[in-house]
């Protein structure tokens, strides 16, 4: 028996047309993963995307029934030294799901300083960054240079257990470079630190977003510790995450640039991978509503005019997914448009007109 293929988004009801034989491997693929307190049932986690997945668009996600997500990365010092409003920010309020906080940092001080800070703003895990892979982080020995140099890193993951009362979890690639895929021998000391779970983006640093993301490599990772390992790089859809948890052995998996428009992405892929046939997708009206309530979420939570500036890279994607408004060059006009208007009701009253009944998706 095949999977349905649904590739067109439809309203039509679930359907699981997978005989039960064929869909209980895929279910057993993928069981409960418990975060201290939290139990993580279906482990398909929206990836931390700092300049994306800020709190309005993981409160959509989350609308859509995504599992779980990540804030953007901060800056740990900076999150320490005064920045109330960064704070807000990344703690963020009610309707993103569990609240996971991502901090990046080189030295252990600021790290504890601000797991404590971001606990006490309500965040239920706390996670490292050291799979960033920018210059500007790099450069300052934060982020994946960290894979460099073990001995700092377990420094920081050490003072951030320590200080945080919720659990910590740690995101990083499989190595600096090819000659130092390093990540099972960071995740067996960070396991040991007290670290509750591992994203492994399946990439080295080096390689940034080149190639292919290896799935295969993560699985060195797995058997490596007890603790769960979730596969991360180039999840598209149910058909990748699938691929991707059988080459990895992984315990999840993390789906970000899959998401820009697409804010269903993770809830759409946990309900698929629970049932084990790919889920259908949201009906053209409730994307645009979605697209809509993004909006105002975002004016409200910024203010009028950095909300408009932040959510137009949104509406962008959300236009350029949407086959049913047209050819690309269309598409791309009318994103224009729409995305140079500068009052949000005229923005708005645009949105409203365009029709999402057939949008762009990975199986
Ligand atoms: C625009 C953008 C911003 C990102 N920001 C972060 C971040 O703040 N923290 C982090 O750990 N990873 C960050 N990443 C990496 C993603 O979390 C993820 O590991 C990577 O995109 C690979 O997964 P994907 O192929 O599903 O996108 C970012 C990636 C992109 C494209």
């Amino acid at each position: 028996v095949k999977p349905s293929q649904p590739q067109q988004f439809s309203n039509a009801p679930q359907q699981n047309r997978l005989a039960p034989a064929f869909v209980a491997p895929y279910c057993a693929m993928m069981q409960p993963i418990r975060l201290g307190p939290l139990v993580l049932e279906t482990p398909v986690l929206l990836a931390p995307m700092a300049g994306v997945t800020d709190t309005p668009f993981r409160r959509q996600a989350r609308a859509f029934g995504a599992p779980y997500s990540v804030s953007e990365m901060v800056a740990s010092e900076h999150l320490v030294s005064a920045r109330a409003d960064m704070v807000r920010r990344a703690a963020g309020g009610d309707g993103v799901g569990p609240l996971a906080i991502q901090i990046a940092g080189r030295e252990p001080k600021w790290m504890a300083l601000a797991a404590k800070l971001c606990a006490d703003a309500g965040a239920a895990v706390i996670d490292i960054n050291m799979g960033c892979p920018c210059k500007r982080v790099t450069n300052g020995l934060a982020g994946s240079a960290l894979m460099q140099d073990p001995d700092l890193a377990l420094t920081l993951i050490d003072a951030t257990v320590k200080a945080s009362p919720t659990p910590v979890t740690l995101k990083m690639r499989l190595g600096w470079d090819m000659t130092s895929q390093n990540a099972p021998e960071i995740a067996v000391r960070a396991q040991n630190a007290g670290v509750h779970m591992i994203v492994i983006h399946g990439r080295t640093r080096v390689q940034f977003y080149n190639g292919q993301a290896d799935w295969r490599a993560i699985r060195a990772t797995v058997e490596a510790v007890h603790i769960p390992v979730i596969a991360n790089g180039d999840i598209q859809g149910f058909s990748s995450a699938r691929t991707a948890l059988a080459q990895s052995g992984a315990a999840g998996v993390m789906i970000g640039r899959a998401a820009n428009g697409a804010p269903w992405a993770a809830g759409r892929l946990a309900q698929g991978l629970k049932l084990g046939a790919p889920a259908t997708m949201p009906c053209g009206n409730a994307i645009r509503e979605s697209l809509l309530a993004l909006y105002d979420d975002s004016l409200n939570f910024y203010g009028a005019g950095l909300g408009a500036k932040v959510a137009r890279k949104h509406i962008a994607w959300a236009i350029d997914a949407a086959e049913a408004l047209g050819p690309p060059e269309a598409r791309k006009a009318l994103r224009g448009r729409i995305c140079r208007m500068e009052d949000p009701n005229q923005v708005k009253r645009a949105l409203r007109q365009l029709d999402f009944h057939s949008v762009k998706v990975a199986a």
